[in-house]
């Protein structure tokens, strides 16, 4: 039996502990290594049974691992990255690329030949694999709107470890912004995913209205492709869990796909399409044990192996170029 491919995570944290290890063992992969400054997530990772080291060069020096998937914050992705580009090392980062375009655009040109993918985990859902195959297959006609809702609720002191790490995701520096950076730019890659072709115009609205922090906690993104599908996405750090808050639509001129509760980090949730002419209402079958995390994992261990991929750096820029100059002009208003 070939040997199962060994990865090495970089910031075993919240994602990292809870949705990509899990992953990457359902994909039939291994978690052999973690590289993280903290003693505590380094306590967690020896307790799982992991070697654990301090930087991502000591692990990568210790031919510890095959690949490497990055999960550390916002900030602090273009060094982990450049490590593994310099030992030709395949690695999958964390979505957004890089708290700034400008980060952004040095880990690009840092990469060289190394196999490099975001870990945009959506596009590989299994909902949104199979309503791309249902827009291609002319299901709901021709694509007329994307319309996405994508929220939740984060506090001013939410931290997933108890304390431990405060919020980055609410200090500008080390998130590169709020609630539209952290969770806009999965949409704006879905639709991509889905119509087959990129935005190309792009503006933001932005708020901050409930929390007190110095981001903001919602933003309305609407956009348009080069052949005139329209896109419109609401993220929000400040919708209450409870309610309805993970919804994706694709209006076509002979009929609607409608995924709830795909958006997001576990397998599962509802899709269906509802006809055009009629109305009526039929569910879309697609697979609901594989989790998106568990399915991105294959994909970039079968691209590692040489096999065809859609991972692209070059691709991934561009979103970030368009997503970064909508941004920059809300944020003079914010
Ligand atoms: N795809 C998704 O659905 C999803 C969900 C959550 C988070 N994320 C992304 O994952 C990344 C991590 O988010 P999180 O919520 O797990 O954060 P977290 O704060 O829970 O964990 C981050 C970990 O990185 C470590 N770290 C910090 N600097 C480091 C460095 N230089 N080298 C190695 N480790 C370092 C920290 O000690 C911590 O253990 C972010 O980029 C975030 O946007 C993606």
């Amino acid at each position: 039996m070939a040997a199962r491919t060994r990865w090495g995570i970089a910031g075993y944290g919240w994602v990292a502990r809870d949705y990509m290890a899990p992953g990457i063992a359902a994909a039939g992969g291994v978690v052999s290594a973690v590289a993280d400054p903290s003693p505590a997530s380094r306590a967690r990772a020896e307790a799982a049974g992991l070697a654990a080291f301090d930087s991502v060069e000591a692990m990568l020096a210790a031919d510890a691992c095959d690949l490497v998937y990055v999960a550390t914050p916002n900030d602090a992705h273009a060094a982990p990255v450049a490590a593994c580009a310099a030992a030709g090392v395949p690695v999958l980062c964390e979505k957004p690329i890089a708290a700034t375009v400008e980060q952004a655009e040095a880990m690009a040109a840092a990469l060289g030949d190394t196999l490099y993918g975001t870990a945009f985990d959506q596009r590989h859902h299994p909902a949104h694999a199979a309503m791309a195959d249902a827009i291609a297959a002319g299901d709901i006609g021709r694509p007329v709107a994307v319309r996405i809702v994508y929220a939740c609720w984060v506090d001013p002191a939410w931290t997933p470890d108890g304390g431990e790490h405060d919020n980055w995701r609410a200090d500008p520096v080390r998130a590169g912004g709020g609630a539209v950076i952290d969770l806009a730019l999965h949409g704006l890659d879905l639709s991509e995913r889905l119509l087959g072709e990129p935005l190309t115009d792009l503006s933001i609205q932005l708020q901050r209205r409930i929390h007190d922090y110095p981001v903001d906690d919602g933003g309305m993104l609407s956009g348009r492709t080069a052949s005139g599908v329209l896109f419109q996405s609401h993220v929000a750090y400040n919708c209450a869990e409870v309610l309805p808050r993970r919804r994706l639509e694709v209006l076509g001129d002979r009929g609607l796909l409608v995924a709830t509760d795909t958006m997001g980090q576990t397998a599962g949730g509802t899709l269906v399409r509802r006809c055009g002419q009629s109305g009526a209402e039929m569910p879309v079958a697609f697979d609901t044990a594989t989790s998106p995390f568990a399915a991105q994992a294959a994909a970039f261990m079968a691209a590692a192996r040489g096999e065809p991929h859609d991972f692209s750096m070059t691709r991934d820029l561009a979103l970030m170029q368009l997503f970064d100059r909508a941004y920059t002009e809300a944020r003079r208003w914010l």
